[in-house]
């Protein structure tokens, strides 16, 4: 009886749900049709339809979605991707329709999107598709609320030029976007992310009007009433360990390593993980550790199969010894290797006198995959870590 109540005969099962969706739109006008798996482009696309739907003006793919929780970043992504495709850019659309509604993460990349993205979000009800709004103009709102516990957050590794002050940005963006109050503390003495950001990382409103810019502390300046509302503090350290300030180190809850998957990065950057994992253990031993693959770039399956067995090889010694050592596949996270995030900060070539800055986060033909990776990346933290710890309300 109860079980029935909670789920509606239309999502009991995926059967159920597939025939419902496809009622929903014959009723509404369309023509339906069941995605067969010999069907011309459907074949190699493995499951990212299950039905299409057209009228005189638009052929649109429908994902059918039956899940017993809600959406998580990669699912869409994957959509994304596939509507992008040679197969995929037959459809002017894309529908991904769910029964259980959309994470924190997907919901903050939808508002993001603008006109030319071809993804509508739903979620199916008794008798209609409830779309979640895209390109809806609201500002960021932060919280007024003081957080109770401050979260840390490191972003470190021995090794210089692999992505900490690019990583340690665009999180902190990533997290904005998701209406938490981010805090940047720039470990650094060489100060790159101060002098690339000024005062401040500015993050625009996806739909234009107001943003909002994430305030950077030097370590000096920093204590706990310097940003009161903070839920997240993320700190850019430097590669030289014994420069980044121990009180701060022993704050972090969570340290993020990034590395590159290149075959020659692999074994080189496997002993400077492990000397990062052991000048972080001395001062602290509660915070988990991710190693997170950075300028991540597709190839071949057979290349990325090999790559991504050596890296998890890598580190599974480490692995096995600290349980609180976590490696990233970056099939899950990663970051792409992207012209936007390549060319951050070349406003302080065009514009020297210019102290404001924006991330890497602009929509390129409806698409923008530093904000992508970096949604999908806090998505798998915040997973990974229990969910919604930051939230103090
Ligand atoms: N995913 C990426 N794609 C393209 N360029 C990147 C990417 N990540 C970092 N870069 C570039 O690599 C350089 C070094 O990155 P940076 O964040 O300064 O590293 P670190 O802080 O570790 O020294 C920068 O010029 C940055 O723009
Ligand atoms: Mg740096």
């Amino acid at each position: 009886m109860t079980e029935s109540f909670l789920n509606p005969p239309y999502i009991q099962d995926y059967q159920h749900f597939e025939q419902h969706i496809a009622k929903i739109f014959s009723k509404a006008g369309w023509k339906v049709e069941t995605a067969k798996n010999n069907q011309p482009g459907y074949d190699l696309s493995a499951g990212m339809y299950n039905l299409i739907v057209k009228n005189d003006q638009y052929m649109i793919a429908i994902q059918v979605k039956w899940l017993k929780g809600k959406v998580s970043t990669p699912q869409i992504l994957k959509f994304s991707d596939f509507l992008d495709s040679e197969a995929g850019k037959q459809f002017d659309y894309g529908f991904f329709i769910t029964t259980k509604g959309f994470s924190n993460p997907v919901l903050s990349l939808i508002k993001s999107w603008d006109k030319r993205t071809k993804i509508y979000c739903g979620i199916a009800s008794e008798s209609k598709i409830d779309w979640i709004k895209p390109f809806v103009n609201t500002s960021i709102s932060r919280k007024i609320t003081p957080a109770k516990n401050k979260t840390y957050f490191g972003i470190f590794t021995c090794k210089g030029g692999v992505g900490k002050t690019t990583v340690s940005a665009h999180l902190a963006g990533a997290f904005l976007l998701q209406e938490l109050n981010v805090a940047l503390i720039d470990l650094d003495p060489e100060q790159n992310l101060s002098k690339l950001v000024g005062d401040g990382v500015y993050v625009p409103n996806p739909q234009g009007g107001i943003g909002h810019s994430i305030e950077v502390f030097k370590p000096e300046e920093w204590d706990e009433n310097a940003a009161p509302d903070a839920q997240l503090v993320i700190c850019d350290c430097s590669p030289a360990f014994e420069r980044n300030p121990k009180e701060l180190i022993a704050k972090f809850d969570y340290c993020l390593i990034p590395t590159t998957l290149n075959p020659l990065g692999i074994n080189k950057h496997g002993k400077v993980i492990e000397d990062t994992v052991q000048s972080i253990r001395k001062y602290n031993q509660k915070s988990h550790l991710f190693v997170v693959v950075n300028n991540y770039k597709k190839t071949s399956k057979k290349k990325l199969s090999v790559l991504r067995k050596t890296y998890l090889n890598a580190y599974y010694d480490i692995e096995q010894q600290d349980d609180r050592f976590h490696c990233i596949d970056p099939e899950q996270a990663a970051i792409r290797s992207s012209d936007q995030l390549y060319y951050w900060g070349i406003h302080l070539l065009e514009n020297p006198d210019e102290s404001r800055s924006e991330l890497a986060f602009t929509l390129v033909g409806g698409r923008c995959h530093p904000r992508e990776d970096f949604i999908n990346l806090a998505d798998y933290i915040e997973t990974a870590i229990g969910g919604d710890i930051f939230r103090s309300d």
